[in-house]
């Protein structure tokens, strides 16, 4: 399962890149707005630090201004990823920018319905928001599950990036599943390698070795 990072927050994104936990990037309009800044410029720092794609969101509602939008956003990066909504004009830029060879996320996927159509239009990658659904009090990972089932019984390429996540136990569940992508906060990722157990035993350790007075150097 590949791992992307929600978030334009460079130190948090290099962190992580330096161990080898980030496959690629998600953005998007609210996300930019959080760091406060210039869209454009973050977006190509981001590429020039991970060599996975790197979704960056299209801000236009009809489909022909989406498609020149996402056109001059591919031309910042080589790993851009263009990232549009699930309406009727997203699947159609989706169609005519995934035909030109332009990689697509296709955004605000709430319903297996959704996803399918993503799929026939040639989305690279379809998102859908776990922590929303869950929000309302529906079951997001239930979402995801419908997804796989559908995409499998079909062959559909488009990978499942499931995106929204709040918790450690969304990764682990989406692991289960098979979605072929998680996109997360950067804090939730990092929180992958805590275990209660794993905190205690790291200190009896260290205890015992201060009784015996050496140094490895
Ligand atoms: C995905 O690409 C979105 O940027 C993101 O996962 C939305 O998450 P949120 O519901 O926590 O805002």
């Amino acid at each position: 399962m590949k791992f992307f990072v929600d978030s334009a927050d460079l130190e948090k994104i290099a962190y992580l890149n330096d161990i080898g936990l980030v496959d690629g990037v998600t953005t998007n309009p609210s996300i930019i707005a959080k760091s406060g800044r210039d869209f454009i410029e973050v977006i190509k720092e981001i590429c020039d630090m991970v060599e996975g794609p790197v979704s960056a969101e299209v801000t236009a509602m009809k489909a022909d201004d989406m498609i020149a939008e996402g056109r001059h956003l591919r031309k910042v990066a080589s790993n851009v990823c263009v990232k549009l909504p699930l309406t009727m004009d997203g699947l159609k830029a989706c169609k005519v920018l995934s035909s030109e060879g332009t990689p697509v996320n296709v955004t605000l996927c709430f319903s297996a319905n959704q996803a399918l159509l993503a799929a026939k239009a040639g989305a690279t990658f379809i998102s859908p928001f776990i922590g929303r659904l869950d929000d309302i009090g529906l079951d997001g990972l239930e979402l995801i599950e419908e997804i796989r089932t559908i995409y499998d019984n079909y062959g559909f390429e488009t990978e499942i990036l499931a995106a929204s996540i709040r918790s450690v136990g969304h990764i682990k569940e989406c692991a289960l599943i098979g979605a072929d992508v998680i996109t997360s906060p950067p804090d939730v990722i990092a929180k992958l390698s805590e275990h209660v157990l794993t905190q205690k035993g790291l200190d009896a350790f260290m205890k015992d070795w201060e009784k015996t007075g050496q140094k490895i150097l």
